[in-house]
């Protein structure tokens, strides 16, 4: 273990010895966690290294098993998310779990709404929570209903509803994921501000560069234990990788072109002339070959999801015609693109992908079980055998194949959900930010997977908000604006800014 120098400052909280097992797995064990006042600290580890469950024993979510928890010197009891919160200790999960029916006002003050003669008093509701949004910087109509704001509105009204009582500590659990660059920005602009105040703020994310744009610590977790602490400034990025992983990395992976390196793409798969659904994306012509990676460039809203949906039958097309395999194919339902062999791992793995209550192995044939009918079941030794070949190959955290898989970590649910594609064996994949909330390594890992399958002749349209990884991946490169497509880019003449050219403006 290392410490950083520890500043002449005491911190504002320290955890020490913090242990936490689960039946079959030891997600912390004698972890130590400190946090200062006026401090952005992140805490860093791969997919299950146990990041989620030590902010969920700060909060009170989960008892300890061993170890204490002081506050400005004291020890402090948290076994429940209200001692948390008595305690001055906030959080904001990655999932905005707020009411989207109600107003942003009632959001914020829910639970302890002010009251004037036995009613609610409105006025006072949506002064107080205008004069709080204004203090971050926000300026909305706090009557609105909350799910008439975009994504990232939502989330900082998360957070001023985190702020609305005495707070001492913020803890963010990836609030990142999924904001485009912008509010990203301005999250950050707003976490800078609270820390100025002297707020102590614990994050979480996957992506690198933001840890060091904020954070003034770090703490890297793995395998449940504490690997060390260091000021952001003394740990260069290569470095924090190999603490991670526990291994050296090959990073030029990460960055080079890997398409290139690739074989031929073969027949045409997937066609498309004139493609469209009205108030989505219209007049689409696209084109995706055995063997090959077609990427979707564009902006958060330029229409990729949408294009996703269409070419899965979840939307139907009004306008246009596919082919696949040279034959006209018309798809009704996501049934009929399964049956076409198209398989989509969607961007929202909680609403539209994996079943909480199921095991692994179950969400893991899924799909497969679904293309071959209700009535032909999988033999339950068939089941066992591919779930197992998937947990092993793409590295998925898990007791065994029958834990629920509502009980992975987020990364891990994530793999078992592109495990439940490619148990298909598809024509075609469609990947929709398949690496979202994934760690470095099995970024790789993930990727190295998909190439394999396109050189065996997997067609696959891949989409990613990081556009560096578009580039890297993709023999070519169609990109979207508006909900229209602007150009295409071969994996040659493509770098990142290419793409961004092309959206400004710029052409081919
Ligand atoms: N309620 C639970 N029951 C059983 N196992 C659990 C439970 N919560 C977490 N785990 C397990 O504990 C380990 C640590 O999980 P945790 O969610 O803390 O990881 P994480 O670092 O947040 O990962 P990610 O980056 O994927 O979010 C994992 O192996 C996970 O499967
Ligand atoms: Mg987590």
């Amino acid at each position: 273990m290392t410490t950083a120098t520890a500043s002449a400052a005491v911190p504002i909280l320290t955890m020490t010895g913090i242990c936490k097992s689960f039946p079959g797995v030891r997600a912390l064990h004698d972890v130590t966690f400190r946090l200062f006042a006026g401090e952005v600290h992140t805490i860093m580890g791969q997919n299950g290294a146990g990041k989620s469950t030590l902010i969920k024993v700060l909060t009170g979510v989960h008892p300890t098993d061993a170890g204490q928890i002081t506050l400005n010197g004291t020890a402090l009891t948290i076994d429940t998310p209200r001692s948390a919160e008595a305690a001055g200790i906030r959080t904001v999960y990655q999932e905005v779990n707020l009411c989207p029916n109600l107003s942003v006002a009632e959001n914020i003050y829910i639970g302890n709404l002010p009251q004037k003669n036995g009613r609610i008093d409105w006025q006072t509701l949506n002064a107080a929570a205008a004069r709080l949004l204004s203090g971050l910087a926000l300026q909305i109509d706090v009557t609105r209903p909350l799910d008439s704001y975009p994504i990232a509105i939502q989330q900082m009204v998360a957070i001023a509803r985190a702020l609305s009582t005495e707070a001492q500590i913020l803890i963010l659990d990836e609030p990142t994921s999924s904001l485009d660059e912008d509010e990203v920005q301005r999250l950050f602009n707003l976490l800078r501000q609270l820390k100025a105040r002297g707020m102590a703020i614990l994050f979480v994310t996957h992506f690198l560069a933001q840890t060091y744009a904020i954070s003034d610590r770090i703490t890297v977790l793995r395998n449940g234990e504490l690997e060390g602490e260091y000021l952001t400034g003394d740990l260069p990025q290569l470095k924090l990788i190999h603490k991670m992983v526990g291994r050296e990395i090959d990073v030029d992976s990460l960055t080079q072109p890997q398409a290139a390196q690739m074989a031929q793409p073969g027949a045409t798969f997937i066609s498309t002339h004139g493609m469209g659904h009205k108030g989505t994306v219209h007049d689409l012509d696209l084109e995706i070959h055995a063997g090959e990676v077609l990427g979707l460039g564009g902006l958060l809203g330029s229409g990729r999801t949408e294009t996703a949906r269409l070419l899965f039958g979840v939307d139907r097309c009004d306008s246009g015609a596919v082919s696949i395999n040279g034959h006209s194919a018309r798809f009704n339902s996501p049934r009929d693109a399964i049956k076409h062999g198209i398989g989509y791992c969607p961007e929202d793995r909680k609403k539209e992908g994996i079943v909480a209550e199921l095991s692994v192995r179950e969400n893991i044939i899924l799909a497969l079980q679904a293309r071959r009918g209700l009535f032909r079941f999988l033999s339950r030794k068939r089941q066992d055998a591919i779930a197992n070949e998937y947990i092993k190959a793409l590295g998925i955290k898990t007791p065994d194949a029958e834990q629920p898989i509502g009980l992975l970590s987020g990364g891990n649910q994530q793999k078992a959900l592109l495990a439940r594609w490619l148990a298909t064996e598809p024509g075609m994949l469609i990947l929709d930010e398949p690496t979202r909330g994934i760690d470095v390594a099995a970024k790789l890992e993930i990727m190295d997977q998909v190439l394999a399958l396109c050189r065996k002749g997997l067609a696959i349209l891949f989409i990613s908000s990081e556009m560096g990884e578009v580039v890297r991946v993709s023999h070519r490169i169609a990109v979207l604006r508006d909900r229209e497509k602007i150009g295409e880019l071969d994996a040659g003449q493509a770098d990142e800014r290419a793409v961004f050219h092309m959206i400004a403006g710029g052409g081919a």
